[in-house]
């Protein structure tokens, strides 16, 4: 019988109020059935272009028979080698499943509601959304001229503040702070602060300018977890593999929090047979670079305002209006952009590098679009 009396206390934790699901972009399939459109370029995600390596795609045709077993849970190898490659101890790695699961096991590691993490903004939304889910509180620094503002970032941080996310280059304006900009900001965190520099696009950059996070940072004993991932030029994206590297505690703490088979057997071969094949790394590195101009002068050329410079594989581009009408114009003309709402930025998309001919079709639309839309009226 239902009454006054069987009012249910929602089980949902009060933390989780006001945060939605991660909406999924539409497979390309899908839009391509709606929109009636034959081709369908994908700029959207910041996934590499291309696909695996061929040592992985070989890795893989040779693990595939053995999918029946559970993955090895502590990816013993692939630790190993990264350990190697770096010059740290294994016991200073954590893996996860992407650059996303270390985000998410480290802040399960670490935060209680009510703690503190101060991160940039616009950025990636990760270092918001799970903290947050945690019950912990977020201070966003609004950027200055599109970089991360490491001086204001060392203001907001109080005696609750745990984690500070760093993306370095900046996931969505694709620009870096400078090397002695992020010196000094070591020298000033406080040491109970753990940094999370975030390199997820490491691999694109041959800035002198850029540090590498973990010979200059990890490997000088400061509080500091670099990540990594093969999420983009290792071409991996949906095989789910990052990495994290710093101080021993936090790693046994992630090692503690994290499941026990988040990191898949395919995975975990296919990232080991990527590892050393640096020629290919250079050929998709500096075609990136070429293939990013034509992309931001595409956007230049359509008047919008680019974040620069851009150093990743994304281009940054201030619309001065919602996006959302020139993202759906876009894809009618069947090129998927991202609008970046999510991102605190309204009034910008973000366009990924594809291959050569993803942004040709790119820059050939845009054009058309703004054709359209500068038309005077009929
Ligand atoms: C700054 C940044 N960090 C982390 C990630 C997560 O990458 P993944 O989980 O695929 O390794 C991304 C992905 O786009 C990113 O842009």
């Amino acid at each position: 019988m239902s009454g006054t009396g069987d009012f249910r206390p929602s089980l949902v934790r009060p933390a989780l109020d006001g945060l939605a699901a991660y909406e999924p972009g539409r497979p390309i399939e899908d839009v391509q059935r709606e929109l009636g459109l034959e081709r369908v370029v994908k700029l959207a995600s910041n996934e590499g272009p291309f696909g695996p390596f061929p040592q992985a795609l070989e890795a893989l045709a040779r693990a595939a028979p053995e999918l029946n077993r559970y993955p090895d849970g502590g990816a013993y190898r692939l630790r190993a080698a990264l350990a190697e490659r770096h010059g740290v101890p294994p016991a200073q790695v954590a893996l996860g499943a992407g650059a996303d699961g270390v985000i998410g096991s480290l802040c399960q590691a670490t935060l209680d509601p009510g703690d503190e993490v101060v991160c940039g903004w616009p950025s990636f939304p990760s270092y918001v959304i799970d903290p947050r889910k945690l019950g912990a509180t977020v201070r966003t620094v609004p950027l200055r001229e599109g970089r991360y503002d490491l001086e204001a970032m060392l203001e907001a941080i109080t005696a609750r503040t745990k984690l500070a996310f760093v993306s370095y280059p900046n996931n969505p304006t694709g620009t870096i702070t400078s090397r002695g900009e992020l010196d000094a900001y070591f020298a000033r965190v406080p040491e109970r602060v753990l940094t999370v520099l975030d390199q997820a696009y490491f691999e694109y950059l041959d800035d002198p300018e850029y540090v590498d996070g973990i010979e200059a940072y990890v490997r000088e004993g400061r509080q500091v977890m670099v990540l990594r991932t093969f999420s983009k030029i290792y071409g991996l994206a949906g095989l789910r593999i990052g990495y994290g590297v710093g101080p021993e505690e936090i790693v046994s703490a992630i090692l503690i929090v994290r499941r026990a088979f988040d990191l898949n057997h395919a995975g975990q071969v296919a990232a080991l047979a990527s590892l050393d094949d640096p020629a290919e790394v250079e050929r998709r590195r500096r075609l990136n670079a070429t293939e990013r101009g034509t992309i931001e002068s595409a956007l230049r050329a359509a008047g919008f305002d680019v974040a620069g410079p851009a150093v990743a594989n994304f281009v940054y581009a201030g619309t001065g209006e919602d996006s959302t009408p020139l993202f759906e114009a876009l894809l009618r003309l069947g090129v998927i952009v991202r609008p970046l709402h999510g991102f605190g930025a309204p009034e910008a998309i973000r366009v990924t590098v594809g291959a050569p001919a993803e942004n040709a079709i790119f820059a050939e639309a845009l054009a058309a679009v703004c054709a359209t839309s500068e038309a005077p009226a009929q």
